[in-house]
């Protein structure tokens, strides 16, 4: 068999152990030829690619990014709206003229969604869920998202010390547009006294009161996790808008930081080179097996795969009800 991979979307890192567990089982198990193609479906749409072989594939394990380059490319957007098939049946051509039997697909909820075109439009394609957000519906984890937490948490514990020094409010904004995962899990593993996510509706005036609250009980230093997605009624970075608010209103010295895209680079964790190195060869054990049209997927602790139209178009977002928001609640830590 002859198989691609490529990854679309944001990077986050994982991604090369997975085109190196990809890759290493197709070739050394199963004697399948591999090519990796460049920047996504933008590569795929220009016949950019490289044959990978055992060597290329080695020295990548830890590395952080991509080997093969990302793009944010959606070859269906102009078909969805407009009805234009032409990036489709250009990649429907390009899969055939390279001779694929399975297009592995690694991406986020986006690129979950593309794969599943692909696969209804008669392509071999299987999945592997990536993000450092956590929100890819059906997995219970995507790699990535341990790595972006260690960051975060690190940050976080770094913040501490000098907010104790100095006696400030420290408001650290980490990334998530739609899920909270980072903020709650950095937040509550940093020891956050206010963690706000866009799941969760919030009240500045319950956040300034609670850090006030702290300062009478002789606490002159708070630390509050923001998720970059939470809504905000004036346009600005949620952090800015949080900090301005806490200031003006307790009169307590604020500070903000954004962590952006450190959590996204750099090496993985242990965990996520384990987690992104079995997912990968379980993607290739579906493709021997020819079971297509499917993502693979984490179920406890057992891998396992679902059907792509399953998870296409969903979200894995935070409940209310999350055991650690329950825990963090009866701790005293403010959700909004
Ligand atoms: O990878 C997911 C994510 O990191 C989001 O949390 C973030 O908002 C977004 O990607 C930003 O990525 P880019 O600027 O590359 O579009």
């Amino acid at each position: 068999m002859k198989i691609g991979i490529l990854s679309s979307g944001g990077d986050c890192p994982g991604i090369n152990a997975t085109i190196r567990g990809v890759g290493k089982t197709a070739i050394m198990h199963y004697g399948m030829e591999v090519i990796g193609i460049h920047s996504g479906f933008k590569g795929l749409m220009e016949k950019d690619f490289q044959v990978l072989d055992e060597p290329s594939l080695s020295g990548i394990l830890n590395l952080g990014g991509t080997i093969l380059g990302t793009s944010r490319e959606k070859p269906f957007r102009k078909m969805l709206a407009k009805g234009d098939p032409e990036k489709p049946q250009v990649i429907k051509q390009n899969y055939e003229e390279l001779g694929l039997d399975c297009l592995v697909c690694i991406g986020g909820n986006g690129t979950q969604k593309t794969a599943n075109l692909l696969s209804k439009m008669g392509l071999n394609v299987v999945g592997v869920p990536k993000t450092i957000d956590n929100d890819v519906w059906g997995t219970d984890i995507t790699f990535g998202f341990d790595t972006a937490v260690n960051i975060a948490t690190e940050a976080i514990d770094r913040l501490h010390s000098t907010a104790s020094s100095h006696k400030r409010v420290m408001v650290v904004e980490v990334m998530g547009h739609h899920a909270g995962w980072i903020a709650l899990y950095a937040g509550m593993a940093g020891g956050a006294d206010v963690i706000l996510l866009p799941e969760i509706p919030y009240d500045m005036d319950r956040v300034c009161e609670a850090i006030q609250d702290r300062s009478r009980r002789g606490k002159p230093c708070s630390i509050v996790a923001v998720a970059e997605g939470i809504e905000t009624p004036v346009k600005s970075r949620p952090s800015d808008y949080v900090s301005e608010i806490i200031e003006s209103t307790t009169g307590l010295e604020t500070r903000n930081t954004v962590l952006g895209y450190t959590q996204r680079g750099g090496n993985p964790s242990p965990f996520d080179r384990n987690l992104a190195t079995r997912l990968g060869g379980y993607a290739t054990e579906l493709i021997a097996k020819k079971q297509f049209g499917r993502m693979v997927c984490v179920k406890g602790d057992k891998i396992s795969s679902m059907p792509l139209e399953d998870v296409a178009g969903k979200l894995k977002l935070v409940t209310p009800d999350h055991e650690l928001i329950k825990q963090g609640k009866r701790m005293g830590i403010l959700f909004g």
